[in-house]
């Protein structure tokens, strides 16, 4: 128990996507959902959590000023710390928020600015697993059928539904590692679709942890519409 109080925790939200599968000027993680912007709800569900210390935000280059005020202080997210530039994809920009990252973290949790459905049990349950196995990502079992397809359009092959999960965020590491493996992805040069495929390659296990397909990313115009039927749905609850 006393372990798990010293444990600090720091939250990374990489918002710094340019939102261009959204096909709106208004970037995706700044449209309205309900009364207020979809990164301010996301950014809301870590800042009732106790156990996170601090929330570092990574905002696209130039609009640091915009999310500290328009975000951060309208909707008044107090465990903000430091609002930072993002870089060109989402790995260079959690990248860049984990240099900001105060020395005396044991864990780290990161998280899409642009999933707003994110709930608190998951974060909890990040969080006390992290102290016990190397790595954890949120996920779902897929419901879909997949299949591996070559350039032409040929099945190569049909995999086993049974044990693919698709991934999710929030993923949550120690601090150690996920330095060390992000050093390390720089150095060989190394481009991962997640997070924790940057912890894998290094040999660390990742526990994944049962999630909920309400936990959507807002990508496209359809996510937005989806997106405001789970709003409405939660607020008629
Ligand atoms: O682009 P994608 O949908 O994978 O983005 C997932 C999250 O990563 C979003 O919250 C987006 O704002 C963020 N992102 C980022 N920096 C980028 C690209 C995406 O922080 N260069």
């Amino acid at each position: 128990m006393a372990d798990k109080k010293k444990q600090k925790v720091a939250a990374l939200i990489p918002a710094a996507g340019m939102g261009k599968r959204m096909g709106k000027e208004k970037k995706k993680q700044y449209l309205f959902l309900g009364d207020r912007p979809v990164l301010a709800h996301t950014l809301k569900v870590f800042e009732g959590i106790d156990e996170v210390n601090e929330i570092i935000l990574i905002a696209p280059v130039g609009e640091e000023g915009y999310c500290l005020n328009e975000i951060v202080e309208k909707y008044r997210i107090h465990k903000v710390t430091k609002v930072v530039p993002g870089g060109k994809d989402r790995q260079d920009s959690v990248y860049n928020g984990l240099k900001f990252v105060s020395n005396d973290t044991a864990c780290v949790i990161v998280h899409d600015g642009v999933r707003p459905f994110v709930s608190s049990d998951i974060i909890k349950q990040s969080i006390e697993l992290c102290a016990k196995v190397d790595g954890v990502a949120a996920g779902v079992p897929a419901r879909d059928t997949i299949k591996r397809v070559a350039k032409d359009m040929f099945v190569e092959a049909t995999m086993n539904r049974a044990h693919l999960w698709l991934i999710q965020t929030p993923q949550t590491f120690r601090y150690k590692i996920i330095s060390e493996a992000y050093n390390k992805a720089y150095i060989d040069n190394f481009r991962g679709t997640d997070d924790a495929s940057l912890i894998e390659r290094l040999g660390y296990k990742i526990k994944v942890i049962m999630d909920s397909y309400d936990n959507i990313k807002i990508t496209t115009p359809f996510d937005m519409i989806f997106a405001e039927m789970i709003y409405k749905n939660r607020e008629n609850r």
